[in-house]
């Protein structure tokens, strides 16, 4: 097992350097390279320190910078503003390397070895699932910006999320194929080796054939392959209007990029899963005229929207997606619940956390319910032109 630690900067050197230690890494205070103060294997006495799991690097490597964006920005935030029981916050970051197995063996390394008071992450519904039962066995808060997968949160009392959940995410684009797109049929190529890919096929098939569709064909891969030319020259004898792929953005793009050699005429449509600007690196206009849900635009002209993104943008150079828009939000909760909370003890931090209600979150106002899922409404974008284009918003 080669778990990666590393402190609170995401940048490739300080990563690269890490890698390289023996000894574990200080955890620095959120913010720039200048606050980390070397503390030997233990957090300092004045510093609240928080966990935070992601996929670093590997296959899904975008969406673990975003969410490390997000989170960094909320820590330094809070730090400037005096830190929380006037200790400053840090975060020991992990990189899981886009593995489920990975995920788990850093949820135990930061209960019983870093002992953080609450862990943020994954964003990977597989990778979120084989965390959960590590935080819940040891009573640690455990707060997903983005997992979807409706199991995630079911794994017990101390998991929580910031983001709807699929049944929704499946619903809206089912119903807008249907009566928006006005697609009769549709077909749906799924990731058999995600919980998130499957759970989506699973929704998109009910919604859309209740809704009058016909799935014409399901075909499936496994994450990892990278030739999908058997099951889209069987999709295409189908003709269909409509291809639904509920993947992560490296296969989506590869996906279309095929589609298109093979002269598959047919509109594709996706989930969450499908943003980072890596979609359009990769895929080129392949992906052009494709719709997918998700969870903010950076489009929405509110002021809370577009201030957070002034100041993202400030700091990191570029325009938050969804993910970075989410970590953002997942530490604010967590933040903030520890500002109510009498003790930070797991069982005090939790009850906090559950009662988390009407928080202004940069993607959408965050009221948690009794299964610890906020319920919000999805935004739908068209790709265009090397972009994400909002079109509509739904709401549950
Ligand atoms: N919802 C996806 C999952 O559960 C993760 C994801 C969220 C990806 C937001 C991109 C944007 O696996």
């Amino acid at each position: 097992m080669r778990l990666h630690v590393l402190a609170a900067l995401a940048s490739l050197s300080l990563f690269a350097a890490c890698e390289k230690k023996k000894t574990e890494p200080a955890p620095v205070a959120g913010g720039t390279a200048t606050d980390v103060k070397p503390v030997e294997n233990k957090p300092a006495e004045d510093v609240i320190l928080l966990g935070e799991v992601g996929s670093l690097t590997g296959s899904e490597a975008a969406f673990g910078i975003s969410t490390r964006n997000g989170i960094e920005l909320a820590l330094e935030e809070a730090n400037a503003a005096g830190g929380v029981k006037g200790k400053k916050l840090a975060v020991r970051v992990y990189d899981d390397q886009s593995k489920p197995e990975e995920a788990a063996a850093a949820a135990t390394r930061l209960v019983t070895q870093d002992k953080v008071v609450a862990i943020l992450g994954e964003v990977a519904s597989s990778n979120s699932l084989a965390m959960a039962p590590k935080a819940q066995a040891a009573q640690v808060p455990r707060v997903s910006p983005s997992s979807t997968n409706p199991k995630v949160t079911e794994v017990g009392d101390y998991i929580f999320r910031v983001c709807f959940i699929d049944p929704f995410q499946g619903a809206v684009m089912a119903r807008y194929a249907k009566e928006t797109l006005k697609f009769s049929n549709v077909a749906i190529l799924t990731d058999k080796k995600s919980a998130y890919s499957e759970g989506l096929t699973e929704v998109f098939q009910a919604k859309f054939s209740g809704a009058g569709g016909k799935i014409v064909g399901v075909e499936a891969y496994s994450k990892g392959d990278t030739d999908f030319r058997a099951q889209l020259t069987n999709i295409k004898k189908l003709k269909p209007e409509g291809l639904y792929v509920p993947g992560y953005y490296q296969d989506v793009a590869l996906i279309a990029e095929q589609a298109k050699e093979l002269g598959l005429k047919t509109v594709m449509m996706g989930g969450d899963g499908w943003d980072s600007s890596k979609l359009f690196e990769l895929g080129g206009d392949a992906v052009d005229g494709s719709y997918v849900s998700n969870h903010y635009s950076s489009d929405d002209p509110s002021p809370r929207v577009q201030e957070f993104i002034k100041r993202y943008q400030a700091k990191f150079k570029t325009t938050p997606d969804s993910l970075a828009a989410l970590g953002y939000d997942s530490a604010n909760v967590v933040i903030e619940a520890m500002k109510r909370s009498a003790d930070l003890s797991g069982p005090a931090l939790r009850e906090e956390i559950a009662k988390t209600k009407d928080f202004p979150g940069v993607a959408g106002t965050i009221t948690l319910d009794a299964q610890r899922n906020p319920v919000k409404p999805a935004v739908v974008l068209k790709v265009e032109g090397g972009k994400f284009k909002y079109v509509d918003t739904v709401s549950p």
